[in-house]
């Protein structure tokens, strides 16, 4: 899937990072010899190590006495080896492997497991290929302030989040779930939606999140062949239909057609069938969504959806007044 496309480069990328850290270490070992035969000749000696112990092992007596010997002499040569390159103004380590996490050696997995920086590089492919990748690192549930809202709004507002949080920390495959919001201009509908995204990306799943008008103009440049298919041969708007959770921002500022409206119709009943978690937000009112559009639309979208209704004072404004 197009969505996966950031998530498999990583992986990919993880397949021979343990090697280019070998080789880059390597490379800078050639570029030593070739400059220091100092360096040429302790490294073929150091080369030989593991022959030398290999055939020491197996020469009779003496073992352990050999093999010991073998390792002070390396010991010695390694030392001599740091101690001429800073003199020669190198790092010591110059030509020693770097990886970029000493935990995994840049393999993405420790004991089976996998590490804590490939995780991390997934949640951050996630979160590009969601569309939100900027809004996340400022739009968060750490950073939802509820002293914007006052007196009941407070309190409706505080249910919402609730609501929010418990809907992202729960969010599983198995179980449907569709969150409607509802509410005026600068309440905190897509500051809740990115929060929401964040944490369901950061659990490893699918989430897109996109405009209403950046949805149905993919359904149209599609339907008038000017859409590219991506390399699994998917249109763009396959993803609207096979994420995990898809937020569609902003429903209502989109060109009023019968087009866009089949093509709401298409994304909204095919989620339910599939049993796929979607989250519309709207300036709408419902009164306005019930006038707008058809009936099979609104009654699966107020029947399947549990509404939040946005309550406030415009906090854009708020906030611009505070500067
Ligand atoms: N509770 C909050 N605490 C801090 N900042 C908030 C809060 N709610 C909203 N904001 C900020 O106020 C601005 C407007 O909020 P947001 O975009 O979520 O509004 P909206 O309800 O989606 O409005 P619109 O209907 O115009 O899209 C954003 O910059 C957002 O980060
Ligand atoms: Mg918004
Ligand atoms: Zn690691």
């Amino acid at each position: 899937m197009a969505y996966n496309e950031k998530y498999e480069e990583v992986l990919k990328r993880y397949q021979s990072k343990n090697l280019e850290a070998k080789n880059a270490a390597e490379a800078r070992a050639q570029e030593l010899r070739n400059k220091f035969p100092e360096i040429a000749e302790m490294d073929a000696i150091l080369s030989k190590t593991a022959i030398r112990i290999i055939s020491a092992s197996s020469s009779g007596d003496n073992v352990q006495q050999k093999v010991n010997s073998i390792l002070e002499e390396v010991a010695a040569i390694n030392e001599a080896r740091t101690a001429f390159l800073i003199e020669k103004g190198y790092p010591g380590d110059y030509s020693d492997v770097k990886y970029e996490c000493p935990i995994c050696k840049d393999t993405g997995y420790v004991d089976g497991k996998m590490c804590s920086c490939l995780k991390k590089e997934l949640a951050v492919a996630g979160y590009q290929s969601s569309g939100i990748y900027k809004l996340i690192q400022k739009e968060n549930f750490d950073n939802f302030d509820f002293s914007y809202y006052t007196g009941d709004d407070r309190n409706n507002i505080e249910n919402i989040y609730a609501a929010s949080k418990d809907f992202a920390e729960t969010f599983t495959k198995n179980e449907m779930k569709n969150l409607l919001f509802i509410g005026g201009t600068g309440l905190g509908k897509t500051h809740l939606s990115t929060s929401i995204a964040k944490v369901v990306i950061d659990k490893g799943f699918d989430v897109v999140y996109e405009t209403a008008q950046k949805v149905f103009k993919d359904y149209e440049d599609e339907r008038f062949g000017r859409a590219q298919k991506n390399t699994e041969g998917e249109y763009p708007s396959a993803k609207y239909e096979d994420c995990d959770l898809l937020i569609i921002d902003d429903l209502g500022a989109e060109m009023q057609s019968q087009f866009n409206s089949s093509a709401l119709y298409g994304i909204i009943n095919t989620r339910i069938n599939s049993e796929k978690s979607t989250i519309i937000s709207t300036n709408l009112t419902q009164g306005e969504m019930l006038d707008r559009y058809s009936d099979r639309i609104t009654s699966r979208l107020l029947g399947n959806y549990s509404v939040c209704l946005f309550k406030g004072k415009d906090i854009r404004m708020q906030k611009l007044k505070n500067q």
